[in-house]
């Protein structure tokens, strides 16, 4: 039988999940190069993984019927901070009523009512930047995504809660944001509660003071019984199963942090990747305030969302460094077969997106940033998947990218940014995901025409 090849035996003194944690896109490269497409880790007695970029491995997986894997199990390494009834955790029939649930109020309308709310806030980060100072650009993006997830979780727009939330919730995710301190979430022996002044008893009593509010917060509503909001927790507190049982506050909590974690660290990432490559490429950035400055003086943000090279940035940015380099791993409830590879129950199965994003046979040139590709074709589901696909498919993708756009559109019309530092970035660790050097900076150098009423 056909098996894909790989490394059998245990790494010396775990070094492979080292550099997993310190250096994983290259340690993907690395074992795509060496032992091809799809390869494997583990098989004999370990657990066995197989990783592909093919489409149309990606293509069977994603397209196969959701009962033949569980993938909540193979999410654990989040648990500490979502909690076991979180989507991502879930699987079964649990997985697809949360699924049913949460999924509209990312869709259609109920994004676009956010339009006005998102270049507001960027409005007033960006009136916190002066001009020659520099910024650290994630720190400002992760204000801005932290603040419209709030806004749509709880309908919070500003009060002590909101404000206790927001610094909270970046001080718990900047304490695992480094390459070293993701570790704390791959290695249970590292999960040892010394204290407030150990990496863990820190993590720990931040996640305790963020439950504290958001258990404050449910409390409060089912007190004053006002459920007429349109946000997240109002629509989960009116939810009923079909025994009519209400979800409990234990669960409230894991589907709300779920939201308020996946929700804005992965678009901060990409946010700030986006005004890297703008800036590293005048081309990209001119084309950009040529196509921005054919609007009106108003921005919409419905054109904005439309606007088709802002778009392909957008694209380009989540293809080149995709900021989840891996799709959730999908291990097998039974014997199933992928590109002629027949594999057992147990086997995992890895849609690797940073490598099918690199590969030659569909992007020329992967390795440059090049958005007209976003305009000249048009990929298949299966060859670009940023926000992976099938029954786990991202549920936040289409405000990620309406975000995106608008957060861009806003800035770019009314400033120039440049970094500090020219040289050339590479992505880094943070938690599950890769994003750019916490050192990357950015100044203010020039402002554009005013189009949106921004003060400095
Ligand atoms: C640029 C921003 C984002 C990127 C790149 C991203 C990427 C991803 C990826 C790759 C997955 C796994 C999909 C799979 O394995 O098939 C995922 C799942 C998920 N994302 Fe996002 N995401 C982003 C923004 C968001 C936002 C804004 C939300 C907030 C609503 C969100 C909520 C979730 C949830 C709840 C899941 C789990 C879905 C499930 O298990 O059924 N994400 N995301």
């Amino acid at each position: 039988m056909k098996q894909p090849l790989g490394p059998r035996k245990p790494s010396f003194l775990n070094l492979r999940t080292i550099n997993w944690i310190l250096r994983p896109l290259d340690l993907l490269e690395i074992y795509a190069r060496r032992y091809g497409d799809p390869f494997s880790i583990g098989g004999d007695n370990l657990p066995l993984s197989v990783y592909f970029s093919h489409p149309e491995a990606i293509r069977q997986i994603f397209t196969a019927d959701p009962a033949t894997f569980v993938c909540g199990r193979e999410n654990r390494p989040l648990l500490p901070i979502l909690g076991e009834n979180s989507l991502i955790l879930l699987d079964g029939e649990r997985h697809q009523r949360q699924r049913r649930l949460l999924t509209p109020p990312f869709h259609g309308e109920r994004i676009r009512t956010y339009g006005q709310l998102i270049c507001g806030i960027t409005e007033q980060v960006m009136s916190q930047w002066q001009v020659g100072e520099p910024f650290c650009v994630r720190s400002s993006m992760q204000e801005i995504s932290l603040r419209v997830i709030l806004s749509a979780v709880f309908g919070l727009h500003s009060g002590q809660r909101f404000e206790q939330l927001r610094q909270l919730l970046s001080s718990l995710l900047d304490s695992i944001g480094s390459p070293i301190s993701s570790s704390l979430l791959f290695f249970r022996s590292l999960q040892r509660d010394l204290g407030p002044w150990s990496p863990w008893g820190h993590f720990v009593q931040k996640r305790q003071q963020i439950d504290q509010l958001i258990y404050a917060e449910i409390g409060q509503r089912r007190k004053q019984a006002d459920y007429s909001g349109a946000d997240i927790l109002t629509l989960l507190m009116l939810t009923r199963d079909e025994t009519g049982k209400s979800l409990t506050d234990v669960e409230l909590r894991d589907e709300l942090m779920t939201l308020l974690f996946a929700g804005h660290e992965t678009t901060a990432s990409a946010l700030a990747w986006a005004f890297y490559w703008i800036d590293q490429l005048p081309e990209v950035h001119d084309r950009l305030i040529q196509e921005l400055d054919t609007l009106a003086q108003d921005l919409d943000p419905g054109v904005i969302s439309r606007l088709p090279y802002l778009s392909a940035v957008v694209a380009e940015t989540l293809r080149i460094y995709p900021i989840a380099m891996i799709g959730f791993a999908r291990t097998l409830n039974e014997p199933f077969e992928v590109m002629g590879y027949q594999f057992s129950p147990g086997t995992s199965l890895v849609p690797v997106i940073y490598l099918t994003h690199r590969r030659e046979d569909i992007y020329s040139e992967p390795k440059c940033f090049k958005p007209e590709r976003f305009l000249e074709r048009q990929f298949s589901p299966y060859e670009y998947l940023p926000f992976g696909g099938g029954n786990r498919r991202c549920i936040g993708a289409a405000l990620a990218q309406m975000e995106m756009k608008l957060v861009l559109a806003t800035v770019l019309s009314n400033l120039k940014l440049s970094l500090t530092d020219r040289r050339s970035l590479k992505p880094v660790r943070r938690g599950v995901t890769v994003a750019p050097p916490g050192g990357m900076r950015m100044v203010v150098t020039q402002r554009q025409r005013q189009k949106t009423p921004v003060h400095f």
